[in-house]
Formats: structure tokens, sequence, C-alpha cells
């Protein structure tokens, strides 16, 4: 990249205003790696694995294929902001109940996604709901049930919380 190309681009990451560096057209995944967000994984490169998901205003994207100028001024989420005061997230602890992972090297793009389907919805998933939403990734090591039954063992478990905190 010529110098003379560089811009700075202003967004929040992870719940933190931050500055990434770069070309328009410098994959996001590039940005998010040289900013220390190394979660952000590069398997295929052309958008068809999964591996690289991180959250734009809420939705999965493959950071891999998405320029860097369409991060401004939005909100991005990784694997990293996933927890909370230093405790793993609800959806991390059951990948880890679930084993949900052999490598773990696909574990942080399903985990964005499985995060997203939590999110956008207050009921449990069903397993089309499940399927669909995780579609788009790949596991190599073959952990397809596992990582289904850990975001619907999530949804499950979050849902009975909620409806006892009602009661
Ligand atoms: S590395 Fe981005 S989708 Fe495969
Ligand atoms: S756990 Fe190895 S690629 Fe998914």
């Amino acid at each position: 990249m010529d110098r003379t190309d560089e811009k700075s681009f202003s967004c929040v990451v992870n719940g933190e205003y931050t500055v990434l560096t770069g070309a328009d057209t410098t994959p996001a995944i590039v940005a998010l790696r040289a900013h220390g967000l190394f979660s952000v994984r590069e398997t295929c490169g052309i958008g068809v694995c999964g591996t690289c998901t991180v959250l734009l205003d809420g939705e999965p994207v493959s950071a891999c294929i998405l320029p860097l100028y369409a991060l401004d001024g939005r909100t991005v989420q990784t694997a990293e902001g996933l927890e909370e005061g230093g405790e793993l997230s609800d959806l991390q602890q059951q990948f880890i109940a679930s084993q949900a992972f052999q490598c773990s090297f696909c574990t942080p793009g399903f985990l964005m996604s499985g995060q997203a389907l939590l999110d956008g919805t207050d009921g449990p998933l069903d397993d089309e709901a499940i399927e669909d939403g995780l579609q788009g990734h790949l596991c190599r090591c073959g952990c397809y049930a596992a990582i289904k039954e850990a975001v619907r063992e999530c949804s499950a478990a979050r849902t009975c919380s909620r409806a006892g905190a009602r009661g």
C-alpha cells in the first residue's frame, strides 16, 4: 500500500472508540489484527468459511472481504469483546461445556454468529434457526453437532433464567 493511500477510520470496537488505519480497500481483517484483535482469523480469504466473522452493527460479516471504509462510524464486535468483567460469556462457557471445538481455529467465528442468533431472539432457538444462523461456517474438525448443541443449550438456559427472574 502506498503511504499516500493511508487514511483513518473511526469506529467503536468492542465498546471502545477506535481509529483504524489503512487504505479504503484494506480488508477489515488486516486492520483489526494490526490492532491486536487476533481472534479474527483468516482461512479462505474469499468469504466462504466464516472463520473471520465479526459483528458489524450486530450483524455477522466476513472481515476478510469487508473493506476498511465500511467500518467508518460503525460498531464492531469481535470475540475479544464477548467477555464481561473478565468472565467468559454464557455462550463461550457453553462451548466449553459442550466441548464444541477441537483445534478451535473456527471457534471465534462460530461464537460471533452464535451470539448474533442469541441477540436476535428472546426465546429458545430451534434446530432450523441455528442451522440457518450458522450456515456458511466451516469446521474442519467436524464439531458441528457440538457447536449447534452449545448454541441451543445457551438459548434454552437463558430463557429459563429469564422466566425464573420474572416468576
Ligand atoms: S477467512 Fe473470511 S470467510 Fe474465510
Ligand atoms: S474446531 Fe478445528 S476447525 Fe473447528
